[in-house]
Parts: C-alpha cells; sequence; structure tokens
C-alpha cells in the first residue's frame, strides 16, 4: 500500500464516523536567513524541523509551545501559505482522493485553496481597513469564483448571521466594529468558501477577556454545526483544555508530545510538557503562590543544542541527553512523546 492508498485506508474512530482529514510527514521549513543584509554568512532557521501529526475529520488538535517554537509557520505550511522545504502534508478531498499538499503548485494549488483557511490572531492587522465587510467575507467567494452578483450578497449575509453579526452592516468598513466583532468578521471569511480545515492561529489573544469565551463558543458552535476540522494554535493551556480534543506540544520546531488532551494534562510523559502544565495558573495558587515558569531562553531555531534541542533546560537531563535526538514514540496507542525517558519518570500533570 503506498503512502496515499495508506491515508486514504485510515479510519480512526469508525465508531464516531471520524477519518482520517490529514497526516503530515516528516514536515521541515528552514529558512536560509544572512547576518548582515548584503552578503555575509548565512544562518539556517530551523523553523519546523521534522514535525509529523495528523488530524481527524471534525477534531479539534490544539498546537502549543512558547514563543518561536514554530507554531505559525506550521500551520502556514500545511495551508500553503508557506512552501515547506521537504516533508509530506497529505490531504483527503471530499471526492475521496488524497493529495500532497506538500507538492502542489500553480492551478493544482489553487483548486485546493478552497478547502482551507486561516483565523489569524490579530483581527485589527488582518482585515483590509479600505475593505467593506461584505467585500472582505465575499473575497474567498470570488477568488475561487463560486459566487457572484446577487447570489454572492446573499451568501455573504449568511455567513454574517452564522458568525452572530446583523448583515445590515455588511457595507460598513472594519474599523466601525469591535475587536470581538472583527474577529466573527475573520470566522465569516475563513467559513466562505466552506473549508474542511480551519487553522485558529491563536485566534483570541489579542481580545479582551470578557470576549474570548464568546469567540471559543462561537468556533465550538460552528464545528458542532458544519463538521470543520481545526488545528488550533494557543500558547495559552486553558484555552487548549477547552477546545482541543487532542493536543500536541511544540518545542524547536518538532512535536515533543502528543495525545487526547486529558490524558496528556493529567499524565505528561515530556518534561517539557510537565513544565508548561506547572507554569498554568490554578486556584489554589492564590494560596500557594505562583508556580515556577520554564526555566531558561527558548531554543535558537538558527542554532540548536545537539541531541535533545530541551536538555539545557530539563530537570531531568542525563548526559546521553546531549548526544542523541529522542524520537517520538508510543507510550500507549494514542499518545506518544520524543522523551528518552518517557516510558520512565512520572511527572505530574493537572486535573
Ligand atoms: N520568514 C521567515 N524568515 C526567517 N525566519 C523566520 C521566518 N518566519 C519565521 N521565522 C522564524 O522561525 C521560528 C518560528 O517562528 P513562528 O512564527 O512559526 O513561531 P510561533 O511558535 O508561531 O511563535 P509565536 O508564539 O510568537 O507566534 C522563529 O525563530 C522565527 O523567527
Ligand atoms: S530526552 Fe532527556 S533532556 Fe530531553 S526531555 Fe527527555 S530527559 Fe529531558
Ligand atoms: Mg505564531
Amino acid at each position: 500500500m503506498d503512502d496515499l492508498s495508506a491515508i486514504e485506508a485510515t479510519h480512526s474512530d469508525p465508531e464516531e464516523g471520524r477519518w482520517r482529514l490529514l497526516e503530515v510527514r516528516r514536515l521541515r521549513r528552514h529558512y536560509t536567513v544572512r547576518r548582515r543584509p548584503f552578503g555575509g554568512p548565512a544562518d539556517t532557521v530551523r523553523a519546523v524541523d521534522g514535525v509529523d501529526l495528523h488530524l481527524d475529520k471534525g477534531e479539534t488538535l490544539g498546537l502549543v509551545g512558547e514563543s518561536g517554537c514554530g507554531k505559525t509557520t506550521l500551520g502556514r505550511c500545511i495551508i500553503r501559505a508557506d512552501r515547506p522545504t521537504s516533508g509530506e502534508v497529505l490531504f483527503r478531498l471530499p471526492d475521496g482522493h488524497t493529495v500532497d499538499l506538500a507538492r502542489l503548485h500553480g492551478r493544482e494549488l489553487r483548486a485546493i485553496r478552497p478547502h482551507m483557511h486561516m483565523v489569524f490572531q490579530d483581527p485589527h492587522a488582518s482585515l483590509n481597513p479600505r475593505m467593506t465587510v461584505l467585500d472582505i467575507v465575499a473575497e474567498p467567494l470570488v477568488c475561487n469564483r463560486l459566487a457572484k452578483g446577487r447570489e454572492l450578497v446573499d451568501r455573504v449575509a449568511r455567513l454574517l448571521d452564522t458568525v452572530g453579526l446583523d448583515p445590515v452592516h455588511m457595507e460598513r468598513y472594519p474599523h466601525a466594529f469591535s475587536g470581538g466583532q472583527r474577529q466573527r468578521i475573520g470566522i465569516a471569511r475563513s467559513l466562505a468558501a466552506d473549508p474542511d480545515l480551519i487553522v485558529c492561529d491563536e485566534p483570541v489573544s489579542a481580545l479582551d477577556v470578557s470576549v474570548q469565551a464568546q469567540v471559543l463558543n462561537l468556533l465550538q458552535d460552528i464545528q458542532r454545526r458544519l463538521g470543520v476540522t481545526y488545528l488550533f494554535v494557543a500558547h495559552d493551556l486553558a484555552v487548549v483544555e477547552h477546545m482541543a480534543d487532542r493536543v500536541a506540544v511544540m518545542y524547536a520546531g518538532r512535536i515533543v508530545e502528543t495525545g487526547p488532551t486529558a490524558e496528556v494534562y493529567a499524565r505528561p510523559r515530556h518534561p517539557y510538557t510537565e513544565t508548561l502544565l506547572a507554569a498554568v495558573p490554578r486556584l489554589e495558587d492564590v494560596e500557594r503562590g505562583p508556580k515556577f515558569v520554564p526555566a531558561g531562553e527558548p531554543a535558537n531555531a538558527a542554532d540548536l543544542p545537539p541531541g535533545c534541542a530541551f536538555h539545557p533546560r530539563c530537570h531531568y537531563a542525563t548526559p546521553n541527553c546531549s548526544q542523541e535526538i529522542p524520537a517520538l514514540g508510543e507510550v500507549t496507542r494514542v499518545h506518544s512523546a520524543a522523551c528518552h525517558y518517557a516510558h520512565t519518570w512520572t511527572l505530574r500533570g493537572v486535573t
């Protein structure tokens, strides 16, 4: 069975009717950057450095990790807003065929664009201030030649209604809306071409706490109604706990732990996950004082440490850790970790 037929045959949970929508294999995105603007030695920035992950239709995979670990680059490579250096992004189309998005160009790439979209962190920067809401939400429909004329306006009205905005305001410009309303406009736009996959890149971290929950609930409601699949990027583990069926923890361009959210949070198998979870503020912290945050600087993607990239910050490191890169291996059928001692330590989680 070749790679593509393997993903077509995958049914992760037939009882729930879930099937494999996306499988990312050994994905890399390396950037070459010059230290000086004109000439001089070049550095290789390993923004994404060998990622394996999958997404089943209709689920939410949370992607967490500190700033600079490669979350946005990975999301952009998956939806082909950026071009991977190597690896595969196998994506199952609604007609059952599977394509490797990493290899597509030109017309083939344009043809799959409607199937995936991105919601960005900053709803102020991501909406063109000179376009009306009608034009912003209609753009994916126009670009993909999916609607025009009266039908176009009707579809935009329905999309605005879906995200809880009054279609009467579609001729207004983004500045007339609050941050939460602008993010709703961004979500309406992401839904316009009826995508199967939406990459939500920190969709609420720029919003007031008071409206974050409303936008998160809207995303969940849309998923229930439309069956859309989310890759949900966040650095806030409490938000991911609320949103994600499964979680993938990223460090220095790699997935270091992945599994069902409840299991990973309760019984982490990678010391980096334990450190991230220990930094999540909990009610009991009010009595016990602040918890410790990850010590040391995150790894530099242009100069990764040898062996396990986390070893300079790891409380459990042994001499072997600076020599050998740990592979992402199964600790249970659904839970994997990239630590030489994933089967050895009992780490602290949260309940
Ligand atoms: N176009 C680029 N050229 C060079 N380096 C880049 C480029 N885009 C991203 N990087 C680098 O790749 C690494 C990963 O960046 P990325 O934006 O994907 O991280 P992130 O996890 O999304 O961070 P944040 O949480 O701050 O959004 C960083 O070191 C970043 O500086
Ligand atoms: S491999 Fe070693 S350094 Fe890396 S997380 Fe595991 S114990 Fe820590
Ligand atoms: Mg980012």
